[in-house]
């Protein structure tokens, strides 16, 4: 059984990988009316991955014999302003996703709770991926500027990394 502090700690994770997979799945439904199909496609697979982010934190505390709790999430914001101004706030959330692991990594380890942090080491891995991404697509963005003709291949390309991220998620899940 865990220990109080590493069970209301973990919950507190499951609520913000929750709320994560609703800003995103919001995020997808503003793409998508916008035309953008490739980003609304990006942005729906990002929020299932955070959905499996949830579940796998929600199975390791039920599993540990404590009790995942599923509670009352912060409704996204709707609209996103542009494009680029969405992307800059997917890249400041998943440092903000960051700094929460990081936070749980070190309560784990004043608890003495290796198991734990031992489980916690694949969000340690699967944040710097993601921030690496959210970083990569923002390059991407500020090369673009406000060229229509370069909005157009990027939501085209995008759907490669839609692809690609697909593949890596069924391998680790
Ligand atoms: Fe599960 Fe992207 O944080």
């Amino acid at each position: 059984m865990l220990q109080k502090s590493i069970e209301q700690a973990l919950n507190n994770q499951i609520r913000i990988e929750a709320e994560s997979s609703q800003i995103y799945l919001s995020m997808a439904c503003w793409a998508e009316v916008q035309g953008l199909e490739g980003v609304a496609q990006f942005m729906y697979k990002q929020s299932d991955e955070e959905r499996q982010h949830m579940l796998k934190l929600v199975k390791y505390v039920n599993e540990r014999g404590s009790h995942a709790k599923i509670t009352e999430l912060k409704a996204p914001k709707t609209t996103f302003g542009t494009f680029k101004e969405m992307f800059e706030e997917l890249y400041k959330h998943e440092l903000f996703v960051s700094n929460s692991i990081n936070e749980l990594v070190h309560i784990t380890l004043g608890e003495k709770d290796y198991s734990t942090h031992n489980f916690l080491q694949w969000y340690v891995a699967e944040q710097i991926e993601e921030e690496a991404q959210a970083k990569t697509i923002l390059d991407k963005i500020n090369l673009i500027g406000e060229d229509r003709g370069g909005l157009y291949l990027f939501d085209r390309d995008i759907q490669q990394i839609v692809v690609t991220s697909s593949i890596s998620l069924n391998q680790n899940i």
